[in-house]
């Protein structure tokens, strides 16, 4: 796929396409990368949050992987399962939303100072209107930070992550950002030798 390109829309269509909130009904108290690559995240994080006031994790869990020493005072989490949400100890406010069929987030513009969406970007079927929704309630200048890796759930996952090699999938996660009127559009391999490959792509709003 070229910049000035369309992605076709085929590479947004799944395997299951029955409503989300049947796949998330139940929690699942696991982790979905190597406790290597976990560390590797918590450890970009560890600049990326730092001196933040308000945090967004979307699609998030009962886990966001942030360091222990974050000095916000909101951390709010977004995702499908009320109580993986009830448990993450790092959020401070949490919403249960299923943005494929409801992309506009529930909060107000210019809120957040950083945004981030780990290990879940591949669900997303309408990402194009989640980022325009990001760059919404990121405050000027506030940060979106998408962290990728290898595994997902086959069914759900939209095509383009099932059949595309990882450096057009995240070819296409940078499209997303530039679409959406992202500047400074960066892509950093933090992968750990041996373990769960990270791949993350970065933008300012
Ligand atoms: C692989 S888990 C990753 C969870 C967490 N971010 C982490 O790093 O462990 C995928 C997450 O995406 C969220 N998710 C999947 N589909 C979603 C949707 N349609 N709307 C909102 N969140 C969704 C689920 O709630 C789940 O928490």
């Amino acid at each position: 796929m070229s910049e000035s390109t369309q992605p076709p829309a085929n590479w947004f269509t799944r395997e299951d396409e029955s409503a989300d909130e049947h796949f998330y009904a139940e929690a699942r108290f696991v982790t979905h990368i190597d406790q290597a690559t976990i560390f590797a995240l918590t450890d970009y994080y560890r600049q990326f949050l730092a001196n933040a006031d308000a945090i967004i994790d979307l699609m998030s869990s009962w886990v966001s992987h942030y360091p222990e020493e974050l000095t916000a005072h909101i951390v709010t989490g977004l995702g499908m399962n009320e109580d993986e949400l009830a448990h993450n100890r790092q959020l401070t406010h949490w919403a249960v939303q299923n943005l494929n069929r409801t992309p506009v987030l529930p909060f107000a513009s210019d809120t957040y100072d950083r945004a981030t969406i780990a290990v879940s970007i591949q669900y997303l079927t309408q990402p194009l209107a989640v980022m325009a929704e990001v760059r919404r309630v990121l405050k000027p200048g506030g940060k979106i930070c998408i962290a990728m890796s290898h595994r997902l759930f086959p069914t759900k996952a939209i095509s383009a992550f099932v059949k595309l090699p990882p450096e057009e999938r995240v070819r296409l996660v940078m499209f997303y950002l530039t679409e959406s009127g992202f500047s400074e559009v960066e892509f950093s391999d933090q992968s750990p030798n041996g373990f769960d490959p990270l791949w993350i792509v970065s933008g300012r709003a």
